[in-house]
């Protein structure tokens, strides 16, 4: 893992809440939002795993805690930011990385199959941000008013922009995520001088998005037709988050970073 290019004080004072922050993706933009001082909160239906993160986390010297709870349960969502606040006394970066995926050719998927990934993906999304709304706009309980509002980050993904075999649930939901986004930028960008973006990984090695949908094995051949000839590293994710969680994407709102070393738009040599 390379060495952060970005100052380990840029997000000093600042406190984030991750759902899915307890592995993966989420783990390492927790670590690295950590790393560069911000106190986190990760957010996950498996108490152990969010415990177990927080530990982690903290062996390091960053202040965090781990909290049980489903994005898909309104109460859990309001649960959680307000333990949030109530634990680090604000919020000022929310990232939205919980997901829901499996492989199914679309005959085979129930309807209720769909739902589930939407209701986790899109409507958790949107479900985290209302609930943090409050905290997260300018001038919100813990902060100073004269600086401007909170951040969002939404976790997306490139399989949408085309078309994906037996991904329509998760193309359907992350399509919507970045719905979500630009609309949040608008409204809320507008209204309560926040910013809300996106990330939209490629693949990315070690991770459940690789495993589960069974790509580790045809991964050499997607780098045959990759621009950079590589797999995304979770740290490159962090550092588009990182990116966008200080003051060096001040200026960028609406806006769903593709990191993927242009994978998506990539056709094999022949
Ligand atoms: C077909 C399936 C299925 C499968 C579940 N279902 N798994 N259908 N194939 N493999 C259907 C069920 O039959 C059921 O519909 C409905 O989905 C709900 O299933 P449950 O098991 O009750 O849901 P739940 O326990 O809530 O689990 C949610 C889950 C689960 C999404 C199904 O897999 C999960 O949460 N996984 C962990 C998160 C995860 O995968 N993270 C990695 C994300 S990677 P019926 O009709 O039978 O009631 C990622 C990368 C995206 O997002 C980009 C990649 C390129």
């Amino acid at each position: 893992m390379a060495e952060s290019p970005f100052k380990p004080e840029i997000l000093r004072g600042k406190v984030a809440l991750l759902t899915g922050g307890g592995s993966g993706i989420g783990y390492e933009i927790s670590l690295q939002l950590g790393k560069h001082g911000a106190s986190i909160a990760i957010m996950g239906r498996r108490k152990h795993v969010v415990d177990s993160a927080a530990a982690s986390l903290h062996s390091l010297g960053i202040s965090a805690i781990g909290f049980e709870g489903d994005v898909r349960k309104r109460e859990d969502a309001n649960r959680v930011v307000e333990s949030t606040v109530k634990h680090f006394g604000r919020l000022d970066i929310l990232v939205n990385a919980a997901a829901g995926n499996f492989l199914v050719p679309s005959e085979d998927l129930s309807p209720n199959g769909f739902r589930t990934v939407m209701d986790i993906d899109s409507v958790g999304t949107f479900t985290m941000c209302h609930e943090a709304l409050k905290y997260l706009k300018k001038g919100g309980p813990g902060k100073d008013p004269s600086t401007a509002g909170g951040i969002i980050i939404n976790i997306s993904a490139t399989l949408h922009y085309t078309a994906s075999w037996y991904q329509i649930h998760v193309s359907a939901a992350k399509a919507a995520v970045d719905s979500i986004t630009r609309n949040l930028a608008l409204e809320w960008g507008t209204d309560h001088d926040m910013r809300v973006n996106g990330i939209a990984p490629g693949p990315i090695g070690d991770t459940a998005g690789m495993s589960k949908l069974g790509l580790e094995g045809i991964a050499s051949k997607a780098m045959e037709k990759m621009p950079l000839f590589k797999l995304g590293e979770k740290w490159d994710i962090a550092m588009a988050a990182l990116y966008l969680a200080s003051d060096a994407g001040k200026y960028v709102n609406g806006t769903t970073l593709v990191v993927d070393g242009g994978e998506w738009l990539s056709k094999p040599r022949h």
